[in-house]
């Protein structure tokens, strides 16, 4: 009997049996799996549990697949109405349905239709035998993924073949026998309709974005077709793991993947977390990174804590860290500088303490990776991954902590969306090729990592060894956790270096040397002090700001004689002479007017409305000491300068006694200045003012004339 054509495609559409192999379910298989569920399809998986006996796939192999298929379908090879599809699960993703699949099948008119390939592989000396094809068609078989019907697959298989002999050279070899190939209806989708392998084809195709569903499709662009199976075959695994993140449903405008098998943390049962600190190199802010520690909400007694340096300059800071709180964690360990360990070693110690307290997971967090958010621990185990990595990067710079690609050395390449995963104006959970500075790694994982390799750095190497064994490395900026400070060029040398650090590290040093509530004062409604006259008083500095420069003034301890005589200024002449250190003398003179103009000057326009000096010009930036042996007080003066700012560097009624500053023509004193705060008045003519006599201890202000 004759039926229509529609009954007999939803006919045919049942009977597509769909076969893979995996010996074990690896993250490539899940991927697979996944695929085939998103658009319905059933498949059937063989060998998973089972030992892989097809010998090392770096090399030819892979004969065991085809013995484990030969006995499945063995029940169908009378059957010429059913179809088998084969495909590898490892690096395989399915981006349609089994209608479409079987529509391409049958215009192709092969009764078996392998995928093909632009190498011969695995004996290249075969590569003349092949037919001819034309333009960019891929000429050479793959055996990742065939489709045929049922009896002529059987037939395809009958000849024996050992596990680890090469699949595809017996495919390969069946094909370029004319009669079987014509026997047994073997075509090549030499134009990639219904299959495209990737190996050498990264020019063939790009990613597209459907228009109508939101979501990405892999074209091939040499002929227009948008293949429905995508094979990373050889080399390509990465290739296919970055458009994988947009292939099979992962992705519609927002991030699916990142919703699907998540974790539920029960809280009385949370898994047993290895906390590996790595510094590995001077890092800036240190005493913030270990606040980000700090703030993780995880309960500590969960917590294995390994701190490991090879950096001198952190060691006692780490020493007393860990003293302060090693009583909290389940254990708390260090090795330090003197322990000579290098980078290698170090990682190496925290995995194998991670597994010596049988922890679930190990959390390595490098010293330049600041935690702004407590909660990322939390929300990584519950991104339930074997490898998962919050993304962090450097403010306001496309540095981050992942690569989107790999360069044919295995080095950095930029992928097409890397730029805007940085930026997150692509939201969501990315399978890529390379992580650093902080990553959540599995227990199931730990055996896979290797930090040694001939020419990669201990990052490279363990990447590569994940890589490699087929763990995919995930990372997220789903939200933002923290973020990398900048290490380039950071000198220890100097005291206090984090102060330096201004230009490379504009954000952290903002956060740490500008006062808390700096900003609140550029709001218009909040009304600005004015202890005298045309005299303003704000909020400008931390503590930390004060006591680092302090610091910093005292190292340098080049404190002028007091005398008239000043061969640091132009004419070598004083008229009103402190003891002070100018910034110039302790190569700060260049930052310093960076902060005047990125703090000072708003605060500025605020108080003396319509005078507008962008940048403001300073010639004098200077630290000055009063205490009562040496200099306490100032007579009476102008400041040469348009406007005058004066910083109190310590507490006044703590750490001296005395001191203030009086304007003479308001008869206004103030006495009662506070560290961190600035005064900020006329320099000329109006505010003729002293220094008001320091009694006990010692008075530091930080003055700059500004706009002389
Ligand atoms: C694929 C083909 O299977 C090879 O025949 C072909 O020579 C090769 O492409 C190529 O074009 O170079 P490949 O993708 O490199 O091989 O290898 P894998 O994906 O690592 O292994 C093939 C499949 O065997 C896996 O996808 C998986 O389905 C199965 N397998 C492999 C296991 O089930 N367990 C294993 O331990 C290894």
């Amino acid at each position: 009997a004759v039926t229509s054509q529609g009954d007999a495609e939803s006919n045919w559409n049942d009977k597509i049996k769909v076969f893979t192999v995996a010996t074990e379910p690896t993250d490539g298989y899940t991927r697979y799996i996944r695929s085939a569920r998103v658009y319905d399809i059933e498949v059937t998986t063989l060998g998973l549990g089972e030992e892989w006996k097809g010998g090392d796939m770096q090399k030819p192999g892979g004969g065991f697949k085809l013995n484990l298929l030969r006995e499945a379908i063995a029940p169908y090879k009378n059957e010429p109405e059913t179809i088998i599809l084969f495909t590898d699960s490892y690096d395989v993703i399915i981006t349609t349905t089994l209608d479409e699949i079987f529509e391409k099948f049958k215009e192709s008119g092969a009764k078996i239709l392998f995928s093909a390939e632009k190498y011969c592989w695995p004996d290249k000396s075969l590569a003349n035998d092949y037919p001819e094809v034309e333009g960019k068609a891929s000429r050479f078989l793959n055996s990742g993924a065939f489709i045929g019907y049922a009896p002529q697959v059987f037939a395809l298989l009958v000849d024996p073949i050992e596990d680890t002999a090469d699949d595809q050279l017996y495919f390969t070899k069946i094909f370029l026998d004319e009669t079987k190939r014509a026997k047994l209806g073997l075509k090549l989708d030499v134009q990639s309709r219904l299959f495209q392998n990737l190996h050498g084809a990264k020019n063939d195709v790009k990613l597209k974005v459907d228009l109508e569903s939101n979501q990405g499709v892999l074209q091939n662009v040499d002929f227009m077709t948008t293949p429905s199976i995508i094979h990373g075959n050889g080399l390509s695994k990465v290739d296919l793991n970055a458009y994988g993140n947009y292939l099979a449903r992962t992705f519609n405008g927002v991030c699916l993947l990142c919703q699907e098998n998540l974790l539920d943390l029960e809280e009385t049962n949370l898994p047993v977390i290895s906390l590996a600190l790595m510094v590995t190199q001077p890092v800036p802010f240190f005493d913030q990174f270990l606040e980000g520690i700090e703030s993780l909400n995880y309960p500590k007694e969960k917590l294995h804590l390994l701190i490991y340096s090879n950096v001198a300059f952190h060691d006692d800071d780490i020493k007393s860290f860990v003293n302060k709180h090693a009583k909290e964690y389940a254990t708390a360990k260090f090795a330090l500088s003197t322990d000579e360990l290098d980078e290698r070693q170090g990682r190496q110690l925290a995995l194998d303490k991670a597994r010596l307290h049988q922890s679930d997971y190990i959390f390595f967090v490098d010293a330049d990776a600041h935690i702004d958010d407590g909660e990322v621990l939390r929300e990584l185990l519950r991104l339930n991954k074997q490898f998962v990595a919050p993304i962090f990067s450097k403010h306001k710079e496309l540095w981050s902590n992942f690569w989107g690609a790999l360069s044919e050395g295995g080095y950095y390449a930029r992928s097409h969306d890397y730029v805007d995963i940085v930026k997150r104006e692509l939201i969501g959970m990315f399978n890529v090729p390379h992580v650093t500075s902080i990553y959540l790694v599995k227990k199931t994982a730990f055996d896979a990592i290797s930090f040694k390799h001939k020419e990669f750095d201990p990052d490279m190497a363990m990447c590569e060894s994940l890589r490699n064994a087929g763990i995919f490395m995930y990372a997220s900026n789903l939200r933002i956790f923290g973020h990398l400070v900048n290490a380039d060029d950071f000198n220890t040398t100097v005291t206090r270096p984090d102060f330096y650090t201004l230009f490379s590290n504009e954000i952290d040093w903002t956060e740490k040397y500008i006062h808390p509530n700096y900003s609140l004062q550029l709001n218009e409604s909040n009304k600005i002090q004015q202890p005298c006259p045309d005299v303003y008083w704000f909020q400008i500095v931390s503590d930390a700001f004060c006591d680092d420069l302090v610091a910093i003034m005292e190292a340098h301890n080049g404190w002028s004689d007091g005398s008239n005589n000043d061969n640091r200024l132009e004419g070598g002449y004083e008229a009103v002479p402190t003891r002070d250190i100018h910034m110039k003398q302790v190569g700060l003179e260049r930052l310093y007017l960076k902060f005047l103009q990125m703090f000072v000057r708003p605060l500025q326009e605020r108080a003396f409305t319509g005078y507008f000096h962008n940048p403001p010009r300073a010639l004098m930036n200077f630290m000055v000491r009063y205490r009562p042996d040496e200099q306490p007080s100032l007579r009476p003066h102008h400041d040469s300068s348009t406007y005058t700012i004066n910083i109190a560097m310590n507490r006044a009624g703590i750490d001296y006694q005395g001191g203030g500053c009086r304007f003479i023509r308001y008869n206004c004193s103030v006495t009662d200045t506070k560290k961190g705060w600035m005064l900020m008045h006329p320099g000329r003519l109006t505010h003729y003012h002293e220094g008001l006599l320091v009694t006990n201890g010692t008075r530091y202000i930080m003055i700059s004339f500004i706009d002389p």
